[in-house]
């Protein structure tokens, strides 16, 4: 069974442009509930853990470096299968490929400012969300 909670990040990229509040009107218009959110900024150690996975991909000092750079806004979202259902709102990776009206199509630059991430997996969604909001009341 897919479970109900997920874990996004708005990057720098989407908080430095000022689509904080039309990404986050998107979600809820999609039927997320918010239990949890943040404005923070990622230190370089603590982006480089969050994508610890990505460690071997030619791409992760660029990553680390960008995610590192400003600003973010995390959240956890629930809404019946989540995971899913989410990533299909955010659209492709890359904003080229990202289906007309996805947040990726609308608000994203590129395949590495993509505007916002979104949990992969239920399994990361826990790990992810418990990254950022370990100890956290969730509402
Ligand atoms: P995200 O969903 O946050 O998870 C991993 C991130 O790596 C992904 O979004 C992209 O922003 C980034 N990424 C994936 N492929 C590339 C690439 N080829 N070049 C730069 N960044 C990438």
């Amino acid at each position: 069974m897919s479970g109900n909670r997920t874990f996004t990040m708005i990057k720098p990229d989407g908080v430095a442009a000022g689509n904080i509040g039309a990404i986050l009107h998107k979600i809820n218009e999609a039927g997320f509930r918010i239990v949890a959110m943040k404005l923070t900024k990622l230190s370089e150690e603590k982006a480089g853990a969050f994508y610890e996975v990505h460690k071997a991909r030619s791409f992760y000092g660029e990553l680390v470096s960008f995610m590192s750079s400003g600003p973010i806004v995390a959240a956890i979202l629930e809404k019946e299968n989540a995971v899913a259902d989410f990533r299909e709102l955010i659209g492709a990776t890359n904003p080229a490929e990202a289906k007309p009206g996805t947040i990726r199509a609308l608000y994203a630059k590129s395949i590495g400012e993509n505007a916002v991430h979104g949990s992969d997996s239920d399994e990361n969604a826990a790990i992810e969300a418990a990254f950022h909001f370990a100890g956290t009341e969730l509402f």
